[in-house]
């Protein structure tokens, strides 16, 4: 492999962090999830719903997010502020094969419609720990 003298040597913080398949891991919301790559420039998680199984409201921080369905149906809802409160500003039924996104800051919850909806999420950059509630 070449690699341009010229290109910044990104270090082993920024690799990327390879493990085995981890096991599935029970949020105390009641969802399942698995990660599957994280550095500090992005990362991925695996999760399983069940039916109305939600993420409740939750910003990614500095994080772009994007979230495709893989199998199943999922209720996003995206939300504003106003007066202090959360005010559902949209909701959309996305099915396998969709895609959506997370503005940085920008608030959303997704809960499960059926018994067993599959979404892939990625976060750019990496969230801190997989231990929040993606
Ligand atoms: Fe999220």
């Amino acid at each position: 492999m070449f690699i341009s003298p010229d290109l910044p040597h990104l270090g082993a913080a920024a690799r990327p962090r390879w493990r085995a398949p981890q096991p599935l891991v029970e949020h105390p919301l009641g969802y399942v999830y698995r990660p599957l790559w994280h550095n500090r420039c992005w990362e991925v998680l695996s999760i399983f719903w069940g039916d109305r199984q939600t993420s409740k409201p939750h910003c990614h921080q500095i994080s772009f997010n994007l979230t495709r369905v893989q199998s199943g149906r999922i209720l996003e809802r995206k939300y504003r502020t106003s007066g202090g409160q959360l005010i559902v500003a949209s909701e959309r039924v996305l099915t396998a094969g969709q895609w959506t996104w997370t503005l940085p800051f920008q608030v959303h919850e997704l809960i499960g419609l059926g018994d067993r909806s599959h979404t892939l999420h990625f976060y750019f950059p990496g969230r801190k720990t997989t231990a929040r509630h993606p």
